[in-house]
């Protein structure tokens, strides 16, 4: 199956910023969704949005860091729609701050929902893929993972991590699967600074006002991976501001 019409695909992280304007665009072109994140409201609002538009979409509250609930948005998918053709992880928290703050939980935020998230999500889609001999990893990951810059060292080690799994993860895909990471620069979402100190808040959010890109860059990206001919594997997009250095 090529292009994008049709394709059942998951996102986590679809209730705000990345995750919903992607889950906008897929939908403008076809896509069935299953939509995954924790706020229940702004899922809901979401997923409105897109049937009012005559969209096909359904929200799963899930929190990535728990194995059972990414197994639910598949199984969601699988009982809707019969199979999944791509899982879009994208949930992710930017709570960066200088390691003297000790923000310890917001290092195991960024851990557990960028590490771990991520392998739950590979855990639930992998079995399901490998039984129809196809589907498609999508893994955002983040410039910062290229460039680290003070104050975002855990944020962007647990970054680096998705690059590596990404990459180890397609190498072991074989002749059926795909797996892509998007990296995305600075993107005009409220997660830039959400969760940090008030300092380093006020600096990003006055950064992304100057440069950030609208978050319709980023899913433009993830729809040209997904877009592409079944045989064709695009394995990585950086994709930043022309502003960011
Ligand atoms: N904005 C940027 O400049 C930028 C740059 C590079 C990479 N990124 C990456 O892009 C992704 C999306 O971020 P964004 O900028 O769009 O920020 P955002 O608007 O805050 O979106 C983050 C999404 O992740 C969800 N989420 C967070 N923790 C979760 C968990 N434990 N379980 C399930 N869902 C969870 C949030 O939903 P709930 O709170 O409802 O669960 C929300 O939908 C992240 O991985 C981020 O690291 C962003």
């Amino acid at each position: 199956m090529s292009g994008i019409q049709g394709k059942v695909i998951a996102i986590t992280g679809a209730s705000s910023g990345i995750g919903e304007a992607t889950a906008a665009h897929l939908a403008e072109r076809g896509a069935r969704l299953v939509l995954g994140a924790r706020r229940e409201d702004r899922l809901n609002t979401v997923v409105d949005g897109i049937t009012a538009r005559g969209g096909a979409a359904e929200g799963v509250i899930v929190d990535v860091t728990r194995r059972e609930d990414l197994q639910r948005l598949t199984d969601t998918a699988l009982d809707r729609y019969g199979r999944l053709d791509v899982l879009v992880s994208n949930a992710g928290t930017m709570a960066v701050s200088p390691f003297d703050e000790l923000r310890q939980d917001d290092w195991d935020a960024m851990v557990s929902t960028h590490i771990t998230g991520l392998l739950n999500g590979i855990g639930a889609a992998l079995p399901v893929f490998r039984r129809q001999r196809s589907g498609q990893f999508v893994n955002v990951g983040s410039t910062a993972a290229y460039v680290v810059k003070s104050p975002q060292a855990v944020y962007a080690a647990t970054k680096t991590a998705v690059k590596v799994l990404t990459e180890g993860l397609r190498q072991e895909a074989g002749p059926d699967l795909r797996v892509t990471l998007v990296s995305p620069g600075f993107t005009h979402t409220e997660g830039v600074g959400k969760g940090a100190g008030p300092e380093v808040a006020a600096a990003l959010i006055q950064q992304r006002d100057e440069i950030a890109m609208p978050p319709s860059a980023v899913a433009s990206a993830i729809g040209y991976a997904i877009e592409q001919p079944e045989g064709v594997d695009v394995g990585e997009i950086a994709v930043r501001p022309t502003a960011q250095a």
